[in-house]
């Protein structure tokens, strides 16, 4: 008999997202296997997964020093939320009611409101403050199954304010029981006091904060809000080349609004993902599955924003894209970290089908962080991220709508939530 740390046994599924091939799932045939292991249990040492099987032929094989009793229900790996703004000062609610009552996210930008708003909200907040927040938002993440986080500065549009936001996160994560992937994100809107110098902003971008924070470290990837009204082709190019020069990886919003070649960038960038893609038509989601970019695809920003097309994620998984689904969560467009909502949206209003929508939060998302070695999926050599469930059969998660049926989550071998509630591990 080999020893385990802890043993997850009587589960009644363990869903591991780990058939066939390494590495993302392409295509619906992929994404549709969940490599389900039924009356399942999952054996773990030294945070990492020792074995994976029916619980009869795990109770056999370890020894366990510890039990987490899944009694019936459903283990999962633990989501990965592959896109977020966390780093901000306070909520746009008042937005909200004004975008209830009529008025358009975009023309609340372009009157100083949205982005800018929380930019200068964000001048006179102090990092500790921010890090306070952040360890609030990490527990709420970690409540609802989510294991794995990239996390996007682009609140401050400042050099100063961009490394405090980075600063404050990487500060956050050192004690939070979750893998934190920081992208940073200075290209998110033009700032006020750069309105008519737009060719500066982008210089201080690609000349000055771009080596700054990769000389720091303070973020893996970059992005760049690509947009009529943000970012043009030419400026993006120009800031994600820069990023490239100083290692870090690509990542573009685009096409959230319209089809502005926000997709094909990203394919002609070789950029890790591209994110939104409502406006993607025919030739960009071609051009995405050929370069290998995964589709990271936001239904709670389309529904929040009531923006009028939606992504063409049937297509996308069938030209052979390894789709990926994420909450955005942020002040302005998306107000929610929930996956399993993210999921059943996924699943509603984009056409996805359960098995489907599970690897867009789990297997598929950890590719769009470039985890795919590291994070979810259930599989022996890999760290020990997992969920329990409240349900018999995965097909719960995006089915029962709005419902946050996470019971117990175990993060690198951690239980750091049990029976619904934050524990010490
Ligand atoms: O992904 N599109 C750009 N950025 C965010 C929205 C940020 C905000 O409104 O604060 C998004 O939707
Ligand atoms: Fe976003």
């Amino acid at each position: 008999m080999r020893a385990a740390d802890l043993v997850v046994e009587g589960a009644s599924q363990v869903v591991t997202v780990a058939a066939g091939r390494a590495g993302p799932a392409r295509g619906r045939a992929a994404m549709n296997d969940l490599g389900v292991v039924e009356h399942g249990a999952v054996a773990i040492r030294g945070g990492k997964v020792v074995g994976v099987g029916p619980t009869d032929d795990v109770r056999r094989a370890f020894r366990a020093k510890r039990r987490l009793d899944a009694d019936g229900r459903c283990v999962l790996p633990g989501f990965v939320d592959a896109h977020t703004h966390p780093v901000f000062a306070r909520w746009r609610d008042d937005e909200f009611a004004r975008r209830c009552r009529g008025e358009s996210y975009e023309a609340i930008l372009a009157a100083g409101g949205g982005i800018l708003a929380s930019a200068k909200a964000l001048e006179g907040t102090p990092e500790g403050a921010l890090v306070s927040h952040l360890e609030a938002v990490f527990d709420q993440v970690l409540l609802h199954g989510t294991t794995t986080l990239e996390a996007k500065s682009g609140y401050g549009l400042t050099h100063e304010a961009e490394v405090k936001s980075l600063s404050a996160l990487r500060e956050a994560a050192r004690s939070a029981p979750l893998t934190v992937v920081p992208t940073f994100l200075g290209a998110h809107a033009l700032p006020a006091a750069y309105a008519n110098r737009r060719a500066a902003y982008v210089r201080l971008v690609t000349d000055v904060m771009i080596p700054d924070v990769a000389k720091r470290r303070l973020a893996v990837f970059c992005d760049v809000f690509c947009e009529v009204g943000a970012f043009t082709i030419r400026e993006s190019a120009a800031i994600l080349r820069a990023a490239k020069r100083h290692g870090l990886l690509g990542k573009i919003h685009a096409d959230e609004f319209g089809d502005s070649g926000g997709a094909r960038l990203a394919a002609r960038m070789k950029a890790v993902s591209a994110e939104h893609l409502g406006g993607t038509g025919p030739a960009g989601i071609r051009a995405l599955a050929r370069a290998g970019v995964v589709p990271v695809l936001l239904p709670t920003t389309s529904i929040f924003l009531k923006l009028p097309k939606k992504a063409d994620a049937r297509a996308m998984v069938d030209a052979g894209c390894a789709v990926a689904l994420a909450s955005d969560f942020n002040p302005g467009s998306s107000p929610t970290a929930n996956l399993s909502l993210v999921a059943a949206l996924g699943c509603s209003i984009l056409g996805l089908t359960p098995e489907e929508a599970i690897t867009a939060i789990t297997r598929n998302a950890a590719a769009a962080v470039g985890l795919s070695d590291r994070a979810g999926s259930i599989a022996v050599g890999r760290p020990a991220d997992l969920v329990v469930v409240d349900a018999v059969s995965y097909v719960a998660v995006p089915y029962r709508l709005g419902t946050n049926l996470v019971r117990d989550v175990v993060r690198h071998g951690d239980v750091v939530v049990r029976d619904g509630r934050r524990h010490a591990g």
